[in-house]
């Protein structure tokens, strides 16, 4: 039986990995203007990371995760997420000190066991931010307008960032109390799955897609209601600092992640077309708690991933002009003493940093002309018989047709000052 890919994880196969490399290659332009170095997390971990960060009751750990034992026994998981890796890594590498703010990116794939359908896969690539080390809403704002700028240079502007607060330690407890009675009064309405985790973590009910369960969710106390003075000032000046920079955002009450480790301020940008159900190309917010949780210092931090797929597959198409760089030179080759030459000068040409392509068939001086053309190279150099003999080469524009001849002797030497 033939061996074939494996359902919700694809290849990225050249022609569209040349978009995935100039995103890339944005992002870590505009990272490294905002002060972000990358950091290179593993692709597994221990079990335990991620379950006591992203939270026993959320969907990632109680369905998606790709948890195997391995040799030794230990219980390991592909990472579905950077944020919980990075945090390990900030506390075992003490990346932090009194003042310090570590600011981190990372680009990589993350693994979901999920229903795969468009948008949604089962390895995805997610390019993450993450500062470390400022409770202060001006980095919520520096890091959302940044990620807004990323988008719009990558030609997406179609888009709603959409935010809301979900409050701290000190106001979220009480809510989560009021949340908890009230949804008591609407049991029989609610699915089974929301029936067994509301009592652990009843926020989770606003993140149920179950169609009457949203419709109830409606209708429950909203976190903004009970926020704390601290929660709703940082909140208003998150607001009035996106405000100043002209960002439009709208404030969405019933967003609360699919992680548990965020408190405060959350976000999501929705692409308003092109991606239908899975809409959602980038989550992110606070997590204040989660180092001290795991043991390093009390370290307010704020971050965001954007789903790489998601974005390649909206951004458009005029945004991939130029993509591909053509070829200096094709060599054609007719004859065994001619591929002899034609091995020399690219090697040569090369080592100038010329891009130059060859046929290794050895066919007809047509079908090598047609390759060339295929190639859109800017130039050919034609070996045949009858240039050995005469001593030089034909060298052949592309685009416009002329043609020169090249002396064979110092022939990389000759051709430099034309391919230049
Ligand atoms: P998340 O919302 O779970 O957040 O994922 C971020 C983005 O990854 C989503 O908006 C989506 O574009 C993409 N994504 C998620 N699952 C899939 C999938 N199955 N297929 C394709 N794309 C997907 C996080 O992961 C947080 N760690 C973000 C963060 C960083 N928060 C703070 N710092």
């Amino acid at each position: 039986m033939k061996i074939k890919g494996i359902k919700g994880v694809k290849d990225i196969l050249p022609g569209e990995i040349e978009k995935w490399q100039r995103v890339e290659s944005i992002s870590r332009g505009l990272f490294s203007r905002y002060g972000f170095q990358e950091i290179r997390i593993p692709i597994f971990e221990y079990t335990r990371l991620f379950k006591r960060s992203i939270g026993e009751t959320t969907d990632i750990v109680e369905k998606e995760m790709y948890t195997f034992t391995d040799r030794s026994g230990d219980e390991i998981t592909l990472r579905p997420e950077g944020t919980a890796s990075v945090v390990r890594s900030f506390i075992e590498h003490k990346m932090y000190g009194p003042g310090v703010l570590t600011k981190l990116y990372y680009i990589g794939p993350m693994f979901r066991y999920e229903r795969p359908q468009a948008g949604r896969f089962r390895q995805f690539y997610q390019i993450g931010v993450e500062a470390m080390g400022s409770a202060s809403p001006a980095v919520d704002a520096e890091v959302m307008t940044l990620l807004i700028e990323l988008l719009h240079n990558l030609g997406l502007d179609n888009v709603e960032l959409q935010i809301n607060s979900l409050g701290c330690s000190q106001c979220r407890p009480d809510y989560r109390e009021k949340l908890k009675t009230a949804i008591r009064g609407h049991l029989d309405e609610l699915c089974t799955n929301c029936n067994q985790r509301y009592e652990r973590n009843p926020l989770r009910v606003f993140d149920c897609k179950v169609e009457n369960d949203i419709s109830v969710a409606r209708e429950l106390p909203k976190i903004k209601d009970h926020l704390c003075e601290q929660c709703l000032g940082d909140f208003a000046e998150v607001q009035q600092l996106l405000d100043s920079t002209g960002t439009p955002y709208s404030v969405n009450d019933q967003m609360v992640r699919g992680l548990d480790y965020y408190n405060r301020t959350t976000f999501e940008v929705i692409a308003r077309e092109g991606l239908g159900s899975q809409n959602a190309i980038c989550g992110g917010g606070r997590y204040d708690t989660l180092v001290e949780e795991f043991e390093g210092p009390p370290t307010p931090c704020f971050g965001f991933a954007v789903g790489v797929e998601r974005l390649v597959a909206i951004i458009p198409e005029t945004q991939w002009k130029d993509l591909s760089t053509p070829p200096d030179l094709f060599i054609v080759g007719l004859g065994e003493e001619a591929q002899k030459i034609t091995f020399k000068v690219a090697h040569e040409l090369r080592q100038q940093g010329f891009f130059v392509e060859r046929d290794f068939g050895g066919g007809s001086l047509k079908s090598q002309m047609r390759k060339a053309n295929k190639q859109a190279a800017r130039y050919s150099l034609i070996i045949g018989e009858n240039e050995i003999k005469t001593g030089n080469y034909v060298l052949k524009n592309m685009d416009g047709g002329e043609q020169v001849d090249i002396p064979a002797d110092n022939l990389a030497a000759h051709l430099i000052p034309h391919l230049k």
